[in-house]
Protein backbone atom coordinates (compact mmCIF):
# COMPACT_ATOMS: atom_id res chain seq x y z
CA UNK A 1 0.00 0.00 0.00
CA UNK A 2 2.53 2.19 1.15
CA UNK A 3 4.96 1.57 -2.13
CA UNK A 4 1.90 2.27 -4.47
CA UNK A 5 1.10 5.02 -2.55
CA UNK A 6 4.82 6.36 -3.23
CA UNK A 7 4.52 5.57 -6.38
CA UNK A 8 1.61 7.62 -6.99
CA UNK A 9 3.46 10.49 -5.43
CA UNK A 10 6.75 10.48 -7.60
CA UNK A 11 5.08 9.90 -10.77
CA UNK A 12 2.79 13.18 -9.66
CA UNK A 13 6.43 14.60 -8.64
CA UNK A 14 7.94 13.79 -12.00
CA UNK A 15 5.29 15.61 -13.64
CA UNK A 16 5.38 18.61 -11.15
CA UNK A 17 9.05 19.03 -12.12
CA UNK A 18 8.87 18.56 -15.75
CA UNK A 19 5.71 21.04 -15.70
CA UNK A 20 8.49 23.35 -13.65
CA UNK A 21 11.44 23.24 -16.14
CA UNK A 22 9.13 23.85 -19.15
CA UNK A 23 7.85 26.63 -17.26
CA UNK A 24 11.65 27.70 -16.82
CA UNK A 25 12.67 27.41 -19.76
CA UNK A 26 9.50 29.05 -21.56
CA UNK A 27 10.88 32.05 -19.33
CA UNK A 28 14.45 31.93 -20.30
CA UNK A 29 13.58 31.94 -24.19
CA UNK A 30 11.45 34.63 -23.65
CA UNK A 31 13.87 36.64 -21.24
CA UNK A 32 16.66 36.25 -23.88
CA UNK A 33 14.30 36.57 -27.07
CA UNK A 34 16.30 39.74 -27.66
CA UNK A 35 19.34 38.05 -28.43
CA UNK A 36 18.73 36.67 -31.84
CA UNK A 37 17.47 40.85 -32.93
CA UNK A 38 20.60 42.04 -31.11
CA UNK A 39 23.22 39.22 -32.92
CA UNK A 40 21.52 40.09 -35.93
CA UNK A 41 22.11 43.89 -35.85
CA UNK A 42 25.81 42.93 -34.75
CA UNK A 43 26.10 40.88 -37.81
CA UNK A 44 24.46 43.45 -40.20
CA UNK A 45 26.47 45.90 -38.68
CA UNK A 46 29.72 44.19 -39.37
CA UNK A 47 28.28 43.13 -42.85
CA UNK A 48 28.32 39.27 -42.48
CA UNK A 49 26.00 38.65 -45.44
CA UNK A 50 27.72 40.61 -47.71
CA UNK A 51 31.17 39.69 -47.16
CA UNK A 52 29.97 35.64 -47.47
CA UNK A 53 28.02 36.98 -50.16
CA UNK A 54 31.08 38.55 -52.44
CA UNK A 55 32.85 34.83 -51.31
CA UNK A 56 30.59 33.43 -53.94
CA UNK A 57 27.03 32.53 -53.07
CA UNK A 58 27.49 28.93 -54.27
CA UNK A 59 30.84 27.99 -52.18
CA UNK A 60 30.55 28.11 -48.42
CA UNK A 61 33.20 31.04 -46.76
CA UNK A 62 35.24 28.59 -44.24
CA UNK A 63 35.18 30.12 -41.14
CA UNK A 64 38.78 31.11 -40.92
CA UNK A 65 38.00 32.99 -44.30
CA UNK A 66 35.03 34.66 -43.10
CA UNK A 67 37.18 35.55 -39.50
CA UNK A 68 39.71 37.20 -42.15
CA UNK A 69 37.47 39.31 -44.06
CA UNK A 70 35.81 40.45 -40.94
CA UNK A 71 36.26 44.17 -40.02
CA UNK A 72 37.36 43.37 -36.40
CA UNK A 73 39.94 43.18 -34.04
CA UNK A 74 41.55 40.02 -34.65
CA UNK A 75 41.46 39.87 -30.84
CA UNK A 76 38.02 38.62 -30.70
CA UNK A 77 38.15 36.20 -33.43
CA UNK A 78 38.01 33.36 -31.32
CA UNK A 79 34.05 34.96 -30.64
CA UNK A 80 32.70 34.57 -34.09
CA UNK A 81 31.89 31.11 -33.91
CA UNK A 82 29.25 31.62 -31.29
CA UNK A 83 27.55 34.45 -33.15
CA UNK A 84 27.54 32.38 -36.24
CA UNK A 85 25.86 29.93 -34.33
CA UNK A 86 22.86 31.70 -33.24
CA UNK A 87 22.66 32.75 -36.80
CA UNK A 88 22.71 29.88 -38.03
CA UNK A 89 20.32 28.19 -35.70
CA UNK A 90 17.80 31.22 -36.45
CA UNK A 91 18.23 30.60 -40.25
CA UNK A 92 19.97 33.39 -41.33
CA UNK A 93 23.23 31.30 -42.26
CA UNK A 94 23.77 27.50 -43.25
CA UNK A 95 26.78 25.68 -42.11
CA UNK A 96 28.34 23.08 -44.64
CA UNK A 97 31.82 21.28 -43.46
CA UNK A 98 34.62 22.17 -45.93
CA UNK A 99 37.19 20.02 -45.47
CA UNK A 100 37.00 19.59 -41.86
CA UNK A 101 36.09 22.74 -41.34
CA UNK A 102 32.88 24.72 -41.04
CA UNK A 103 31.65 26.97 -43.90
CA UNK A 104 28.82 29.37 -44.22
CA UNK A 105 26.46 30.03 -47.04
CA UNK A 106 23.38 33.03 -47.12
CA UNK A 107 19.97 31.94 -46.74
CA UNK A 108 16.89 33.33 -48.22
CA UNK A 109 16.53 35.42 -45.50
CA UNK A 110 20.04 37.31 -45.53
CA UNK A 111 19.67 37.60 -48.97
CA UNK A 112 17.19 39.56 -48.34
CA UNK A 113 19.46 41.11 -46.67
CA UNK A 114 22.17 42.20 -48.40
CA UNK A 115 23.43 45.72 -48.98
CA UNK A 116 23.13 45.90 -52.53
CA UNK A 117 19.28 43.96 -53.50
CA UNK A 118 17.00 46.84 -54.10
CA UNK A 119 14.80 44.84 -51.85
CA UNK A 120 17.11 44.89 -49.03
CA UNK A 121 15.42 44.20 -45.20
CA UNK A 122 18.88 45.68 -43.55
CA UNK A 123 17.66 49.32 -43.63
CA UNK A 124 14.55 48.54 -41.72
CA UNK A 125 16.32 46.16 -39.00
CA UNK A 126 18.92 49.19 -38.52
CA UNK A 127 15.64 51.35 -38.14
CA UNK A 128 13.35 48.97 -35.76
CA UNK A 129 16.40 47.78 -33.77
CA UNK A 130 18.03 51.57 -33.30
CA UNK A 131 17.81 52.83 -29.72
CA UNK A 132 15.72 55.89 -30.67
CA UNK A 133 12.74 52.74 -31.60
CA UNK A 134 13.71 50.62 -28.91
CA UNK A 135 14.18 52.68 -25.37
CA UNK A 136 10.25 53.35 -25.69
CA UNK A 137 9.63 49.79 -24.76
CA UNK A 138 11.57 50.25 -21.24
CA UNK A 139 8.42 53.55 -20.75
CA UNK A 140 5.54 50.97 -22.03
CA UNK A 141 4.74 50.08 -18.00
CA UNK A 142 5.10 53.54 -16.80
CA UNK A 143 2.80 54.80 -19.66
CA UNK A 144 -0.02 52.19 -19.02
CA UNK A 145 0.40 53.96 -15.23
CA UNK A 146 0.48 57.48 -16.48
CA UNK A 147 -1.84 60.37 -17.92
CA UNK A 148 -5.37 58.75 -19.62
CA UNK A 149 -4.47 60.67 -22.59
CA UNK A 150 -4.56 58.08 -25.33
CA UNK A 151 -2.51 60.61 -27.37
CA UNK A 152 0.51 59.95 -25.54
CA UNK A 153 2.58 56.83 -26.50
CA UNK A 154 5.35 54.99 -25.04
CA UNK A 155 7.50 56.76 -27.60
CA UNK A 156 6.19 60.13 -26.81
CA UNK A 157 6.38 59.27 -22.66
CA UNK A 158 10.18 58.29 -23.87
CA UNK A 159 11.60 60.93 -25.68
CA UNK A 160 9.19 63.91 -25.23
CA UNK A 161 7.22 63.92 -28.61
CA UNK A 162 5.64 61.73 -30.90
CA UNK A 163 7.54 59.85 -34.07
CA UNK A 164 6.28 62.37 -36.40
CA UNK A 165 7.67 65.23 -34.41
CA UNK A 166 11.01 64.15 -33.28
CA UNK A 167 11.27 62.62 -36.98
CA UNK A 168 11.11 66.08 -38.09
CA UNK A 169 13.85 67.78 -36.01
CA UNK A 170 16.38 64.41 -36.24
CA UNK A 171 17.30 64.10 -39.62
CA UNK A 172 19.21 60.77 -38.53
CA UNK A 173 15.62 59.49 -37.45
CA UNK A 174 13.73 61.20 -40.47
CA UNK A 175 16.87 59.09 -43.06
CA UNK A 176 16.53 55.95 -40.64
CA UNK A 177 12.64 55.32 -41.23
CA UNK A 178 12.49 56.68 -44.49
CA UNK A 179 15.15 54.73 -45.52
CA UNK A 180 13.43 51.71 -43.80
CA UNK A 181 10.08 52.37 -45.66
CA UNK A 182 11.86 52.42 -49.22
CA UNK A 183 13.04 49.12 -49.61
CA UNK A 184 9.90 47.85 -48.42
CA UNK A 185 8.40 49.74 -50.93
CA UNK A 186 10.09 48.75 -53.64
CA UNK A 187 9.31 44.98 -52.35
CA UNK A 188 4.87 45.56 -52.31
CA UNK A 189 4.90 47.74 -55.57
CA UNK A 190 7.17 44.79 -57.57
CA UNK A 191 4.50 42.17 -56.32
CA UNK A 192 1.32 44.87 -56.87
CA UNK A 193 2.51 45.41 -60.04
CA UNK A 194 3.29 42.02 -61.00
CA UNK A 195 0.15 40.13 -58.97
CA UNK A 196 -3.03 42.70 -59.58
CA UNK A 197 -1.49 45.74 -61.75
CA UNK A 198 -4.72 45.77 -63.79
CA UNK A 199 -6.43 47.72 -60.80
CA UNK A 200 -4.33 50.60 -62.15
CA UNK A 201 -5.47 50.03 -66.01
CA UNK A 202 -7.52 53.10 -67.19
CA UNK A 203 -7.19 55.08 -63.85
CA UNK A 204 -5.90 58.50 -64.56
CA UNK A 205 -4.71 59.48 -61.06
CA UNK A 206 -3.77 58.33 -57.85
CA UNK A 207 -2.25 60.01 -54.42
CA UNK A 208 0.03 58.35 -52.47
CA UNK A 209 -1.07 59.47 -48.95
CA UNK A 210 1.64 58.95 -46.14
CA UNK A 211 3.81 57.97 -49.52
CA UNK A 212 7.19 58.86 -47.77
CA UNK A 213 9.92 59.86 -50.46
CA UNK A 214 7.99 58.45 -53.55
CA UNK A 215 9.23 54.95 -53.95
CA UNK A 216 5.96 53.55 -54.31
CA UNK A 217 4.60 55.92 -56.47
CA UNK A 218 7.47 56.71 -58.47
CA UNK A 219 7.08 52.59 -59.58
CA UNK A 220 3.39 52.80 -60.17
CA UNK A 221 4.18 56.35 -62.46
CA UNK A 222 6.90 54.20 -64.10
CA UNK A 223 4.38 51.47 -64.76
CA UNK A 224 1.63 53.45 -65.47
CA UNK A 225 2.75 56.39 -67.98
CA UNK A 226 -0.79 57.54 -68.12
CA UNK A 227 -1.31 57.59 -64.43
CA UNK A 228 -0.82 60.85 -62.83
CA UNK A 229 0.50 59.98 -59.31
CA UNK A 230 1.14 62.45 -56.56
CA UNK A 231 2.78 61.87 -53.12
CA UNK A 232 1.08 63.19 -50.00
CA UNK A 233 3.66 63.43 -46.72
CA UNK A 234 4.86 65.35 -44.06
CA UNK A 235 6.49 67.97 -45.66
CA UNK A 236 10.01 67.70 -43.51
CA UNK A 237 9.47 64.17 -45.68
CA UNK A 238 9.52 65.79 -49.10
CA UNK A 239 11.00 68.84 -49.09
CA UNK A 240 13.20 69.01 -51.51
CA UNK A 241 12.13 66.11 -53.63
CA UNK A 242 11.55 65.68 -57.19
CA UNK A 243 10.30 63.52 -59.75
CA UNK A 244 13.32 62.17 -60.44
CA UNK A 245 12.93 62.23 -63.93
CA UNK A 246 9.24 61.02 -63.88
CA UNK A 247 7.02 63.26 -65.99
CA UNK A 248 4.00 61.88 -64.08
CA UNK A 249 5.21 62.25 -60.46
CA UNK A 250 4.45 65.29 -58.25
CA UNK A 251 5.55 65.58 -54.47
CA UNK A 252 3.07 67.68 -51.83
CA UNK A 253 4.00 68.48 -48.57
CA UNK A 254 0.82 68.83 -46.30
CA UNK A 255 -1.12 67.12 -43.54
CA UNK A 256 -3.45 64.26 -44.50
CA UNK A 257 -5.89 65.17 -41.46
CA UNK A 258 -6.25 68.62 -43.43
CA UNK A 259 -6.89 67.92 -47.17
CA UNK A 260 -5.94 65.05 -49.68
CA UNK A 261 -5.39 66.42 -53.47
CA UNK A 262 -8.26 65.01 -55.46
CA UNK A 263 -7.51 62.13 -57.39
CA UNK A 264 -9.22 58.64 -58.78
CA UNK A 265 -7.97 56.93 -55.98
CA UNK A 266 -5.96 57.01 -52.93
CA UNK A 267 -3.66 54.78 -51.85
CA UNK A 268 -2.65 54.31 -48.42
CA UNK A 269 0.11 51.69 -47.71
CA UNK A 270 1.32 51.42 -44.03
CA UNK A 271 -1.39 54.28 -43.23
CA UNK A 272 -3.97 53.86 -40.65
CA UNK A 273 -2.03 52.31 -38.03
CA UNK A 274 -3.86 55.13 -35.98
CA UNK A 275 -6.77 54.56 -33.37
CA UNK A 276 -10.17 53.89 -34.73
CA UNK A 277 -11.48 57.77 -34.76
CA UNK A 278 -8.04 58.95 -36.64
CA UNK A 279 -9.00 56.40 -39.44
CA UNK A 280 -12.22 56.91 -39.70
CA UNK A 281 -11.29 60.63 -40.35
CA UNK A 282 -8.70 59.88 -42.66
CA UNK A 283 -10.88 58.13 -44.46
CA UNK A 284 -13.67 60.60 -44.46
CA UNK A 285 -10.68 63.12 -46.65
CA UNK A 286 -9.83 60.26 -48.81
CA UNK A 287 -13.28 59.88 -49.80
CA UNK A 288 -14.03 63.91 -50.23
CA UNK A 289 -10.86 63.11 -52.49
CA UNK A 290 -12.46 60.73 -55.04
CA UNK A 291 -15.27 60.04 -57.14
CA UNK A 292 -18.18 57.86 -56.67
CA UNK A 293 -17.02 53.65 -57.24
CA UNK A 294 -19.24 54.18 -60.41
CA UNK A 295 -16.98 57.06 -61.68
CA UNK A 296 -13.46 54.57 -60.38
CA UNK A 297 -13.05 56.10 -57.17
CA UNK A 298 -11.80 53.70 -54.77
CA UNK A 299 -9.11 53.65 -51.56
CA UNK A 300 -6.44 50.88 -51.84
CA UNK A 301 -4.73 50.18 -48.74
CA UNK A 302 -2.24 47.73 -48.02
CA UNK A 303 -2.22 46.84 -44.93
CA UNK A 304 -2.54 44.05 -42.88
CA UNK A 305 -5.37 42.02 -41.79
CA UNK A 306 -4.90 40.38 -38.39
CA UNK A 307 -5.49 36.15 -38.48
CA UNK A 308 -7.97 35.13 -35.72
CA UNK A 309 -5.83 33.45 -33.06
CA UNK A 310 -8.34 30.55 -32.75
CA UNK A 311 -8.16 29.60 -36.00
CA UNK A 312 -4.34 28.97 -35.60
CA UNK A 313 -4.57 27.11 -31.78
CA UNK A 314 -2.66 23.72 -31.82
CA UNK A 315 0.03 24.80 -34.72
CA UNK A 316 2.48 26.09 -32.31
CA UNK A 317 5.72 25.08 -34.07
CA UNK A 318 4.16 26.05 -37.55
CA UNK A 319 4.92 29.08 -40.11
CA UNK A 320 1.26 29.66 -38.81
CA UNK A 321 2.39 30.26 -35.69
CA UNK A 322 5.35 32.27 -36.72
CA UNK A 323 2.70 34.58 -38.83
CA UNK A 324 0.17 34.98 -36.07
CA UNK A 325 2.95 36.19 -33.27
CA UNK A 326 4.73 38.76 -36.06
CA UNK A 327 1.67 40.22 -36.79
CA UNK A 328 1.33 40.16 -32.43
CA UNK A 329 4.78 41.86 -32.72
CA UNK A 330 3.22 44.85 -35.08
CA UNK A 331 0.12 45.34 -33.34
CA UNK A 332 2.32 46.19 -30.51
CA UNK A 333 5.05 47.83 -32.29
CA UNK A 334 1.66 50.46 -33.07
CA UNK A 335 0.45 51.26 -30.01
CA UNK A 336 4.01 51.63 -28.72
CA UNK A 337 5.54 54.14 -31.53
CA UNK A 338 2.69 55.84 -33.10
CA UNK A 339 -0.32 54.92 -30.96
CA UNK A 340 -2.23 52.74 -33.50
CA UNK A 341 -3.13 49.15 -33.87
CA UNK A 342 -3.25 46.44 -36.47
CA UNK A 343 -7.19 45.03 -36.88
CA UNK A 344 -8.56 42.40 -38.06
CA UNK A 345 -11.43 42.24 -40.60
CA UNK A 346 -14.43 43.03 -38.53
CA UNK A 347 -12.88 45.62 -37.20
CA UNK A 348 -11.93 47.07 -40.81
CA UNK A 349 -15.10 46.53 -41.71
CA UNK A 350 -16.60 49.12 -38.99
CA UNK A 351 -14.06 51.86 -39.51
CA UNK A 352 -15.13 52.14 -43.69
CA UNK A 353 -18.44 51.89 -42.20
CA UNK A 354 -17.62 55.00 -40.28
CA UNK A 355 -16.37 56.73 -42.88
CA UNK A 356 -18.97 56.30 -45.28
CA UNK A 357 -18.08 53.58 -47.55
CA UNK A 358 -20.49 51.04 -49.03
CA UNK A 359 -18.08 48.08 -49.88
CA UNK A 360 -14.75 46.26 -49.99
CA UNK A 361 -12.72 43.73 -51.16
CA UNK A 362 -9.48 42.03 -49.99
CA UNK A 363 -6.90 40.09 -51.63
CA UNK A 364 -4.19 38.62 -49.70
CA UNK A 365 -1.17 39.65 -51.52
CA UNK A 366 2.13 39.41 -49.55
CA UNK A 367 2.39 36.37 -46.78
CA UNK A 368 1.09 38.96 -43.77
CA UNK A 369 0.10 41.81 -45.53
CA UNK A 370 -3.13 42.01 -48.04
CA UNK A 371 -4.61 44.66 -49.98
CA UNK A 372 -8.19 46.32 -49.18
CA UNK A 373 -10.15 47.98 -51.79
CA UNK A 374 -12.90 50.18 -50.01
CA UNK A 375 -15.39 51.88 -52.20
C1 LIG B 1 4.69 54.03 -41.72
S1 LIG B 1 5.12 55.30 -42.83
C2 LIG B 1 4.56 54.66 -44.36
C3 LIG B 1 5.24 55.31 -45.53
C4 LIG B 1 4.87 54.69 -46.88
N1 LIG B 1 3.45 54.77 -47.17
C5 LIG B 1 5.35 53.25 -46.93
O1 LIG B 1 4.53 52.34 -46.81
O2 LIG B 1 6.55 53.05 -47.02
C6 LIG B 1 3.90 56.56 -42.47
C7 LIG B 1 4.09 57.80 -43.32
O3 LIG B 1 3.02 58.71 -42.99
C8 LIG B 1 3.54 60.02 -42.94
N2 LIG B 1 2.64 60.82 -42.12
C9 LIG B 1 2.46 60.76 -40.78
N3 LIG B 1 1.55 61.65 -40.39
C10 LIG B 1 1.13 62.29 -41.53
C11 LIG B 1 0.19 63.33 -41.77
N4 LIG B 1 -0.50 63.85 -40.77
N5 LIG B 1 0.00 63.75 -43.05
C12 LIG B 1 0.72 63.19 -44.07
N6 LIG B 1 1.63 62.19 -43.89
C13 LIG B 1 1.83 61.76 -42.63
C14 LIG B 1 4.93 59.81 -42.34
O4 LIG B 1 5.78 60.89 -42.57
C15 LIG B 1 5.39 58.53 -43.04
O5 LIG B 1 6.06 58.80 -44.24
Amino acid sequence: MNSLRNNGNSEHDQGDHEELLAAQAHIWNHTFNFINSMSLKCALQLGIPDIIHKHGDNHPMSLHQLVNALPINHEKSQFIPRLMQILTHSVFFRKENIFGEDGYLLTPSSKLLLRDNPLSATPFVMAMLDPLLMDPWHHLSQWFQNSGDVSVTPFSTCHGEGLWELAGVEPRLNRLFNEAMTTDCRLVSKLVIKNCGDIFFGMNSMVDVGGGTGNMAKALADAFPNLKCTVLDLPHVVNGLKNCGTENLVFVGGDMFDAIPPADAVLLKWILHEYHEECVQILKKCREAIPNKNNGGKVIIFYMVMKEEEKHKGNKNGTDHEGLETQLFFDMLMMVVVGGKERNEKEWANIFHEAGFNSYTITPLLSLRSMIEVY
